[in-house]
């Protein structure tokens, strides 16, 4: 009975979400539709944490809203999961924390009284847990209590949950990520536009905020209603290209955790992954097999002079390509988008590891380039100028060691060392594995720079002067080495240490975690450090930031059980390998006249 009417509730789950998208896609008819919009689940006034009783929707209209009412099965469905986490939160609920207004809860927990370090970073994970209909949804960016510009810390972003998504998973305590998947998939279909013009389909959000809001025309009642932010009222409207990358890569990680392939092969998830794959994979005006974005569309979200094709971008979307190709069903994926996705794999691999990598040699290469040069078998490919070698690289470039660049323009490399697109190209298996020990031992060479007092820098070294008023803008918030200008942020921890775990090194890891506990929890967990070592706690740094907590939590787990990173890691596929070698030993003017490839890529 209980498999029948799971079945049952599956298929109505899967249909419903598949009308919600018909609905609810960027349409160019409805771009005047007010954007007073949310998934909303309505419950008597006073009754906050017990059961609602019906679903509702804004958006008016007795078809929209029969829509959303097709998605209160959804709702059922997940009521119907119990785990470890919400028994948890009832606890909280008997009065160990108290609710601090956001449907987040705050610690009552003498921190200095805790254990340990772990127990307390829990506690803190634990209180920045979001509720929507009664069940964790995700946590809240930062939790700080004497914070009065809270400005959106308050919401759940998708980027900023993927550690605390991977602590819970770790945990054992599955249905916050369930439920997070499956919650920020509806907010995919959203309508969203910014002075009447509508991103592509498959855009998933930079944040949802949970809103308690009273019900129209019936006092006693309110609902909740999950509200996205594609970036239409983000700092800078900064469209996340990012997050769809996250969603796909933390869909295979629950998958790999729990063993339940069943969220992963639902209808509407499927169509989900093919959703952000076409977006990503759409034909363009781009000669290169990299992502074109915007500046500020990742994890640094401000302009950095990062837009272009910058290493984080490729290294995320490579490994979603990766754990897409891995998760898409065989009836749901057409033989085109797979063509198209291995097609786009080889390039991709090719491009980055051939033309992102520095070291010593690859300088003295690039050195003594000779430009302008008009070919099909040119060296210098993107025309780039010697002169374009900064002075700080000449001396700071190891002989042992090396790293790929942050980004590649035509006649323009943009030198500095970024973090996580270094770490994300490891754990991907983007990078080969001699590039991958590569970075690491830059990591080892180059400590006082890239660890210093707090793990890890964001970026180096920091844009200062002229360049800084250029290319940032001015902006005060990114000063040379605060934020995201060369400051110093504690959530990168997990990045490390599944990068050093997979390649065998724990050991770097261990280091790092070592120079964090020395201060985090004194410092509050700040969201970032200032200056050039990482000495001052952020000029305008949150405290309380939850994957600063989360980060330490999930570099801790994966110490403890190196096995665990699997769930994260892409191995390096041998196909492509194959592949790889045949663009190498090939010859560009036959790889050009090749038959039956849609796209040609610079590669
Ligand atoms: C800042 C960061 C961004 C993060 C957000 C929430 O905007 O730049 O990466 O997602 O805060 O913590």
């Amino acid at each position: 009975m209980a498999a029948t009417s799971e079945a049952i509730v599956q298929v109505l789950c899967s249909a419903g979400a598949n009308i919600s998208r018909m609905g609810l896609c960027p349409n160019k008819s409805n771009l005047l539709v007010s954007r007073n919009h949310g998934l909303g689940y309505r419950r008597k006034k006073g009754s906050r944490h017990k059961s609602y009783n019906m679903i509702s929707a804004f958006h008016g209209g007795s078809n929209v809203s029969d829509r959303f009412r097709s998605l209160s099965c959804n709702c059922s469905k997940l009521d119907s999961v119990t785990d470890k986490s919400s028994e948890k939160r009832d606890s909280f609920l008997k009065g160990e924390l108290s609710t601090n207004g956001n449907g987040t809860f705050s610690s009552t927990l003498q921190i200095g009284g805790m254990s340990s370090l772990e127990d307390e970073a829990w506690e803190l994970l634990r209180a920045s847990m979001v509720y929507y209909c009664d069940h964790p949804v995700g946590t809240i960016a930062a939790n700080d209590p004497s914070d009065s510009s809270i400005l959106n810390y308050d919401q759940v972003f998708i980027r900023d949950f993927i550690p605390s998504g991977i602590a819970f998973l770790l945990k054992g305590e599955y249905d916050i990520v369930r439920n997070f998947i499956l919650h920020t998939l509806q907010l995919q279909s959203w309508e969203k536009t910014m002075d009447c013009h509508s991103p592509g389909q498959g855009l998933m959000p930079a944040s949802f905020k949970v809103r308690t809001v009273p019900l129209d025309g019936d006092d006693s009642a309110t609902e909740d209603i999950l509200d996205p932010d594609f970036g239409e009222a983000a700092i800078g409207r900064v469209a996340p290209v990012d997050s769809g990358l996250w969603w796909i890569i933390l869909l295979r990680a629950y998958g790999k955790c729990t063993g339940d392939l069943s969220v992963q092969e639902r209808v509407d998830v499927q169509t989900g992954i093919k959703m952000i794959l076409k977006l990503c994979l759409a034909d363009g005006f781009d000669m290169f097999p990299t992502l074109l974005v915007t500046d500020g569309s990742c994890m640094i979200d401000r302009r950095m002079g990062i837009h272009g094709h910058p290493l984080e971008i490729q290294a995320l979307f490579y490994s979603a390509l990766l754990s897409a190709r891995e998760m898409l069903t065989r009836e749901d994926a057409s033989a085109d988008l797979i063509t198209a996705l291995n097609n786009r794999l080889v390039a991709l691999s090719f491009h980055v590891r051939e033309y992102y990598w520095i070291d010593m040699r690859k300088l003295n290469e690039i050195y003594r380039y000779k430009t302008e040069e008009y070919s099909y078998d040119a060296v210098n490919k993107f025309n780039i100028y010697p002169d374009q070698i900064p002075p700080w690289l000449v001396e700071w470039m190891p002989n042992k060691g090396g790293y790929m660049i942050g980004n590649l323009q035509p006649a323009h490399m943009d030198f500095r060392f970024f973090s996580l697109g270094n770490l994300w190209s490891i754990v991907s298996s983007l990078a080969t594995n001699d590039q991958s020990h590569a970075i690491l031992d830059l990591y080892e060479t180059k400590w006082a720079d890239l660890v210093g007092g707090m793990p890890l820098k964001i970026c180096y070294p920091a844009l200062e002067g002229q360049e800084w008023r250029i290319i940032t803008g001015s902006d005060p918030k990114n000063t040379p080495w605060s934020y995201h200008n060369g400051g110093s942020w504690p959530t990168l921890l997990w990045q490390l240490t599944v990068a050093s775990i997979k390649m065998n090194r724990p050991e770097i890891a261990e280091r790092a975690v070592k120079v964090a506990e020395r201060r985090i929890s004194r410092d509050k967990w700040p969201e970032y450090y200032d200056t050039k070592s990482a000495r001052f706690i952020g000029k305008q740094a949150r405290l309380f930031q939850t994957w600063s907590i989360a980060g330490y939590v999930v570099a801790k787990q994966l110490l403890d059980n190196p096995e665990a990173a699997k769930i994260l890691v892409n191995v390096e596929d041998s196909e492509l390998v194959n592949a790889f070698s045949c663009m190498i030993s090939a010859n560009p003017r036959r790889k050009r006249s090749r038959k039956g490839i849609k796209q040609s890529f610079i590669i």
